[in-house]
């Protein structure tokens, strides 16, 4: 027995056409998303890769291991470390002087300063002797403040402040390293 089609309408075949380009069309693109998503999560570690401290505030210090003295103190920085696809916990990303001084009432100010020199990047001394900090690299030398102490210094900036805030007894620094060798902070990430 031989079936009839019916009549072919004028235009028919073209919207067929488009309307299966169509449907092919959504489907790829509804079919990308799962694997562009995957792709965005598997890469999400190296867009990541830094570790945790760049930037963060850390707990660096407690209020009891930093008398209200005057005198600056060096502290280890310690944060977990992502790197890529690997996570270390609790590894040294830098180093602080803390300095806290008080009026008598409350915990009193604390302020922080990178160990870094601006100059080429070595780790200053606070010398007690000169109330200061000396750089054996190039002999640059600096303030208690962190302000450069002498002209004849090559640092083109004075020690790098960091922003500290006092939780509970605990003081924590936001740690940030700088580019060395230049007259403004520039933070490294
Ligand atoms: S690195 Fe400190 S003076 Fe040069």
């Amino acid at each position: 027995m031989k079936l009839s089609s019916g009549p072919v309408v004028p235009g028919e075949p073209r919207r067929i056409f488009f309307k299966a380009a169509a449907a092919a069309a959504i489907g790829g693109v509804l079919g990308l998303v799962p694997v562009l998503t995957g792709v965005w999560v598997w890469l999400d570690p190296v867009r990541r890769r830094t570790h945790s401290g760049a930037g963060a505030f850390l707990r660096v210090a407690t209020l009891e291991s930093l008398p209200a003295d005057g005198v600056p103190r060096r502290f280890a920085v310690v944060a977990e470390k992502i790197d890529a696809w690997t996570r270390t916990p609790q590894t040294p990303v830098g180093a602080v002087y803390l300095r806290r001084t008080s009026d008598g009432t409350g915990p009193g100010k604390v302020t922080a300063l990178n160990v870094v020199c601006p100059h080429a990047g070595c780790f200053v001394d606070y010398q007690a002797s000169r109330t200061g900090y000396f750089c054996p690299c190039h002999n640059s030398t600096f303030a208690v403040n962190g302000a450069i102490d002498m002209p004849s210094s090559p640092s083109p900036r004075g020690l790098d402040e960091l922003a500290v805030e006092i939780r509970g007894r605990e003081i924590w620094v936001q740690f940030q390293n700088f580019q060395t060798g230049r007259a403004d902070k520039v933070a490294l990430s």
